[in-house]
């Protein structure tokens, strides 16, 4: 079974200009998918389509079997974890641990559980220091962290990013995102990250490429960015240890490209 299945997915804010032009897309179950694209591209868009806060004009969604509509929306919603763009529309307790445990109330968790949950999943994102801490005090990163804390708190079966992890410095980036891989992995939760981050799509086990409200590639994130012309035409960024082996391919020093820096090492190592 699907964990999403989109079908000519179509909507517009006013009715006039598109925004999504049919849209079709699968994301397995249990599958890390990224996606990618420019400013404006509709991202975001689509991820509010997915969990049901804007209905498309056209086309069906389908999450883990079950078609998307206003009836089932809040079921839906139960099994989809969601972490937006701006972490400031997400908070509402008065201290972190407030906030990580919020949803869990509503998921009705028991007392019991609560704290060991809000202390495991606060730990996941290198916030545990701060469960105390007022969240309107924290930066910007700290806020991101927070929001996908209380989303790991509730382990959903599918969770999306939208630029997540955006205001946090590389290394914090690297560490958060290496948590959700685990979880996939381990617990085979369905991922889809929206994200910037090129590094982290390489990571990915599928990567869809959006430009202009449509599908412009997808496929394995080796395949993806192997198709240079097409990431600069779009004006896309490449993970930085394919950059860096390209760069030494040309001084042969490596004999082929690494999405990763362990992978690349690892190429440098072996011929040297
Ligand atoms: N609430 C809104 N009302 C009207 N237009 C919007 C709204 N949100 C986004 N848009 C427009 O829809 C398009 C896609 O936006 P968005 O989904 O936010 O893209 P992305 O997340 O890829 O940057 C853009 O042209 C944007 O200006
Ligand atoms: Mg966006």
């Amino acid at each position: 079974m699907e964990a999403i299945h989109l079908e000519n997915l179509e909507f517009s804010y006013d009715g006039e200009t598109p925004v999504l032009k049919g849209i079709s897309l699968d994301i397995p179950k249990g599958s890390y998918t990224a996606i990618v694209g420019h400013n404006g591209s509709g991202k975001s868009t689509l991820a509010k389509l997915l969990i049901g806060l804007l209905e498309p004009s056209k086309g069906t969604i389908e999450v883990l079997g079950q078609k998307l509509t206003e009836q089932s929306a809040p079921e839906i919603r139960d099994h989809v974890g969601i972490v937006f763009q701006n972490p400031d529309n997400q908070f509402i307790g008065s201290t972190v641990a407030d906030d990580i445990a919020f949803g869990l109330e509503n998921h009705c968790v028991p007392t019991e559980d609560m704290q060991r949950l809000i202390e495991e999943n606060a730990a996941k994102v290198g916030m545990l220091d701060y469960l105390n801490a007022e969240p309107t005090n924290l930066s910007g990163g700290q806020k991101q962290r927070v929001a996908i804390a209380g989303i790991l708190a509730m382990s959903p079966d599918i969770l999306i990013f939208d630029e997540s992890t955006s205001m946090l410095d590389p290394q914090g980036k690297a560490s958060v995102n290496a948590q959700i891989r685990k979880l996939n992995k381990e617990k085979n939760i369905t991922i889809l990250s929206i994200t910037h981050d090129m590094d982290e799509a390489a990571q990915a086990e599928h990567m869809v490429v959006l430009e202009k409200g449509k599908v412009f590639a997808q496929g394995r994130p080796e395949d993806v960015f192997e198709d240079e012309a097409m990431m600069k035409k779009l004006k896309l960024d490449l993970p930085f240890a394919l950059k860096a082996s390209n760069a030494f391919r040309k001084y042969g020093l490596v004999d082929k490209p690494s999405l990763t820096l362990d992978a690349l090492m690892e190429d440098v190592c072996r011929l040297k």
